[in-house]
């Protein structure tokens, strides 16, 4: 087996590690073998696995009634986690909520965490770009984020695509500027560090605008089938600078920075893929708006 193949390997079973330790707290025991093809459960015997390629022309379109709450909000105690392998962002003290999605209506959703995926998991329209940020927001009613996994409507992931451009991103800049310069983490060491910028969600995606949404699973160790994906449909870009930041907190050998720190896509079992874009009922709003400054014009 070559070089690589191990850090591939190795990048997974990290993977695992950090979703049993810190990531999302999963009661997941890893043993040794743990290629991806070998996770265990849901991951091999699932049929609605995550990621999936989403393409605008073989989904269901219709409006989206989306609505995320506080997101501008500044957070004061929030926190960089991170080791080699994963960067995580937490500790929201003013609730971020989400509401209204199809199929999650009546429910609502708090964010618990952010992370990062150097290499993005959902491809969008034959390409696989370079980060995929994923929101990882809980049932409400649910006290944790464990909780949530053990409910069908338990989780809700929004998650943001990025490619590498000469346009920075303002919220990747107050992420990158918490974690230039410090020293290099292996990963099997947890490092936190409060934020030395002011981060505000809403500035990782501007406004989520049209978006593909679909049922799926955990892209992590069990692999739990009750996550509702929330795939924003726009590509944001990031420069490579912080990119490479980013995915580098392990240094030279770091595996995200290998761009490993992504799962192989799925079948997508012929699951309904919805495409849910500004609802044309804000259209008929501006169309009103226009007609009413006719009328006012030729009253004038
Ligand atoms: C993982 O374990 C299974 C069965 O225990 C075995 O068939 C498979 O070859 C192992 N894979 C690796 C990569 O070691
Ligand atoms: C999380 O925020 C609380 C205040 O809401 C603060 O007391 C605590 O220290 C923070 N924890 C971390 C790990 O930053
Ligand atoms: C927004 O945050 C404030 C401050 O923590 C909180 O009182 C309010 O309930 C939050 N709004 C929503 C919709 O969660
Ligand atoms: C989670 O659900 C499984 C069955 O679906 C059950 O066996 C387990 O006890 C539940 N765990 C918690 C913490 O509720
Ligand atoms: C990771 O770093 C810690 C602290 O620097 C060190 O104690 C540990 O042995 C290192 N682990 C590996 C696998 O390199």
């Amino acid at each position: 087996m070559n070089k690589f193949w191990l850090l591939v390997i190795l990048a997974l079973s990290l993977a695992c590690v950090a979703a049993q330790e810190n990531w999302l707290d999963l009661d997941y025991a890893t043993q040794g073998n743990l290629s991806e093809t070998d996770w265990p459960g849901m991951c091999n015997t699932g049929h609605k696995q995550s990621p999936i390629e989403l393409n605008a022309a073989y989904a269901t379109h219709g409006p989206t009634r989306l609505h995320i709450l506080n997101d501008t909000v500044e957070q004061p105690y929030l926190a960089l986690l991170y080791n080699g392998y994963v960067v995580i962002l937490h500790n929201f003290t003013h609730s971020i909520r989400l509401s209204g999605g199809m199929e999650f209506r009546e429910l609502f959703y708090v964010a618990e965490q952010i992370h990062f995926h150097c290499g993005a998991e959902h491809v969008l329209g034959n390409v696989r770009h370079d980060m995929e940020v994923q929101i990882v927001f809980r049932l409400e009613s649910a006290a944790s984020l464990k909780e949530a996994l053990n409910q069908t409507k338990g989780l809700v992931m929004v998650s943001v695509v990025f490619a590498v451009s000469n346009v920075p991103s303002r919220a990747m800049a107050a992420i990158v500027d918490t974690l230039r310069g410090q020293p290099l983490v292996n990963e099997s060491t947890w490092k936190i560090n409060e934020m030395n910028s002011i981060f505000l969600m809403r500035e990782l995606y501007g406004d989520i605008g049209a978006y593909y949404q679909y049922r799926g699973s955990l892209t992590v160790p069990g692999c739990v089938e009750n996550v509702e994906w929330i795939v924003k449909a726009k590509v944001q870009t990031l420069t490579r600078d912080q990119m490479d930041t980013l995915c580098h907190v392990g240094g030279a050998s770091s595996l995200a920075r290998a761009h490993m720190s992504y799962r192989e896509l799925q079948d997508s079992n012929t699951r309904q893929v919805f495409y849910f874009t500004e609802s044309s009922a804000k259209n008929m709003q501006v169309c009103w708006t226009c007609v009413g400054f006719i009328y006012i014009i030729l009253n004038a």
